[in-house]
């Protein structure tokens, strides 16, 4: 989704901000643009298309020396992705220029007024009616000017923006979507996500909701709506860049799968407490509030939907109470039944995704107890929710998230396990047997990760096909949506996920000779219906990769190729069923020669409903 960065300062800002703009790449973009202050008023470049391309636009028109910039990466949604539509945008008069991430919902009806106040509109965006309504409430003042036209607007954005009257100084506001602050040695930044600037600073802090913040390379003063100046924490970041590098891995996606045992340890260490305790550092929720939950929701979207999913079917067991899984863009709008005896749980990566944010804000609003589990520290969702359980997976740069999910599984299971505990639904022996193999879970990971060569045959045998279908029963159809959606979103291979029961409602009669179908078939109590679905499938003419348990000597008779799980529980098998299901997805992709850690059309952080 889109990118921000800023930065005043004494360095030349056309090639920092360039190679900012690359290190927000991974959030997904189809144009990119920088806006600079020069001795002959704000200069604009920017173009559809790649960073690249706007590099060589760049350098053909030469260095201007201008140590003052913003600059932007797009993701399309108002109007195509054009040079036009493109950001920053300058205002026809030339004073005040901006970049903005989000979404102006009453972007048309502000158009309408200022065309009858003589603006002029270039292209199809929302975003350009930003710098037009700011110059129009400008009379000298650039925060009163901002103020003004924040007024105005309806719907998230987070704005960088630059006044031609004011150029040693750049402005941010932010409301609904991410924007951090960096502090340097007599420069200062502003950016979307702190890869852009970790080689320039290590020191942030984020903006909250509605801040307005002015930098300048000596200072950085923030004010809140009321026009108070406001002071933040600053975290220090302990991960360097290498962490946000390939570190030799030809992807992004690949060096995450790596690392997923490393994250999963990470994330599961701090909550083990002495004598099989599990320590979740909860302050506002009490052990007696999470003893009286009655109902529990669990919404996200994407892939921590699908984790949300495998998380539904265990706590259920383990509690004994209804849990739901709902997608938190439907969540909002289908008049959830939630009371302050539910318990809403919202699983996000990045703590920044507009519709689990807003999922988050209806439950507090209907009086919901809410827990989220999040990678991202002190992003929206963790802050505005009453407890934050976070994810250690260090930062995911992937499109296609690997060990967010895996961690963010991890995590939930023993958050389930502790109100099991507290509940005396879970025997002591279960719940200790059931620590014992999370705690294995690291391993077996790493036991998968050993043998790739397995799976790489499998792609180099499948990486045509049209189509590919997963199939399973229980936790292993919730495996089967991530999978799925794994391979597609990353190899173009159209594929879905289907129940394996419900095949013969209608998906069936898509199988024909030779269509890929990867069953899913480590959930024992269902296993001999899985086996009678593969021989359907089969009678059909498909081909069949089975994943199958250590132990399981049947389904191998049936299918063409069986991807064997190590021993493990029951609670760690989806940890483990999943890795072979990405890096099959990594290969596929990698054979096709896509853009694996950049997918068409896809963005890391989805900041807009
Ligand atoms: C995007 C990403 C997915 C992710 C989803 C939710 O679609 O491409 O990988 O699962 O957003 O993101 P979140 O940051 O809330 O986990």
């Amino acid at each position: 989704m889109c990118g921000i960065v800023g930065y005043v300062g004494e360095k030349k800002v056309t090639p920092l901000l360039l190679e900012a703009l690359e290190k927000l790449e991974y959030r997904g973009y189809d144009s990119a643009g920088i806006a600079l202050m020069t001795d002959n008023g704000i200069g604009i470049k920017k173009t559809r298309g790649r960073i690249a391309d706007l590099r060589k636009i760049v350098e053909e028109s030469g260095e201007c020396g201008s140590t003052v910039g913003i600059g932007h990466t797009r993701w399309a949604t108002h109007g195509e992705p054009s040079d036009v539509n493109s950001h920053p945008h300058l205002s026809k008069s030339g004073r005040v220029a901006v970049v903005h991430n989000g979404i102006i919902e009453n972007y048309m009806e502000l158009r309408d007024f200022l065309i009858t106040r003589g603006y002029e509109f270039a292209g199809e965006t929302d975003s350009e009616v930003v710098s037009e309504l700011i110059d129009y409430c400008y009379s000298g003042d650039p925060v009163y000017a901002v103020r003004k036209a924040e007024l105005q607007l309806k719907g998230s954005y987070a704005l960088g923006i630059i006044f031609s009257d004011f150029p040693d100084q750049i402005f941010a506001l932010r409301k609904d979507s991410p924007l951090i602050v960096g502090i340097g040695e007599r420069e200062n930044f502003i950016a979307s996500d702190i890869p852009a600037i970790l080689k320039y600073t290590r020191d942030v802090f984020r903006l909250d909701e509605r801040e307005l913040a002015v930098l300048t390379r000596r200072s950085v003063t923030v004010l809140n709506s009321f026009g108070e100046r406001v002071d933040h924490v600053i975290e220090h970041i302990e991960w360097d860049s290498g962490a946000a590098e390939k570190g030799g891995y030809p992807h992004f996606m690949i060096k995450e799968i790596m690392e997923q045992p490393d994250a999963i340890s990470k994330t599961i260490a701090p909550r083990l407490a002495e004598g099989g305790g599990i320590e979740l550092g909860f302050k506002s929720i009490s052990d007696e509030d999470l003893k009286n939950i009655e109902s529990i929701k669990i919404t996200a979207c994407g892939s921590a939907y699908h984790v949300g999913v495998v998380a539904k079917h265990l706590l259920k067991k383990w509690l004994n109470i209804p849990v739901e899984a709902e997608l938190a863009s439907e969540f909002r709008y289908d008049d959830p039944i939630i009371n302050e005896r539910t318990l809403v749980i919202v699983i996000s990566q990045s703590g920044e995704t507009l519709d689990s944010l807003y999922a988050l804000r209806e439950a507090k609003a209907k009086g919901a107890r809410t827990v989220s589990i999040v990678n991202v520290v002190a992003s929206s969702i963790a802050n505005e929710s009453e407890e934050v359980l976070y994810t250690w997976a260090g930062p995911e740069i992937s499109v296609a998230t690997t060990k967010a999910y895996s961690t963010q599984l991890v995590l939930i299971e023993l958050f389930g396990i502790r109100m099991a505990q507290l509940r005396g639904t879970m025997s002591p022996e279960r719940s200790a047997a059931l620590i014992e193999s999370i705690k294995g879970i690291p391993e077996g990971v790493s036991h998968i990760l050993k043998d790739v060569q397995t799976i790489q045959y499998m792609a180099s045998l499948y990486f045509n096909s049209q189509s590919v279908f997963f199939l399973g029963r229980n936790i292993d159809f919730a495996l089967s949506l991530e999978a799925s959606l794994k391979l597609k979103e990353i190899s173009y291979i159209h594929s879905e996920a289907y129940a394996a029961g419900e095949l013969k409602h209608g998906t069936i009669s898509l199988i024909e000779d030779d269509t890929l179908v990867i069953a899913l078939c480590t959930y024992r109590p269902l296993l001999e219906k899985m086996i009678s679905n593969i021989k359907e499938v089969k009678a059909r003419g498909a081909k069949v990769i089975a994943i199958i348990n250590e132990d399981d000597i049947q389904t191998g008779t049936v299918a063409d190729h069986i991807i064997r799980i190590p021993e493990c529980d029951e609670i760690a098998t989806p940890s483990l069923t999943i890795v072979p299901l990405q890096l099959f997805a990594y290969y596929i992709a990698s054979l096709k020669g896509c853009d694996i850690d950049k997918p068409r059309n896809l963005a890391k952080s989805v900041t807009v409903e």
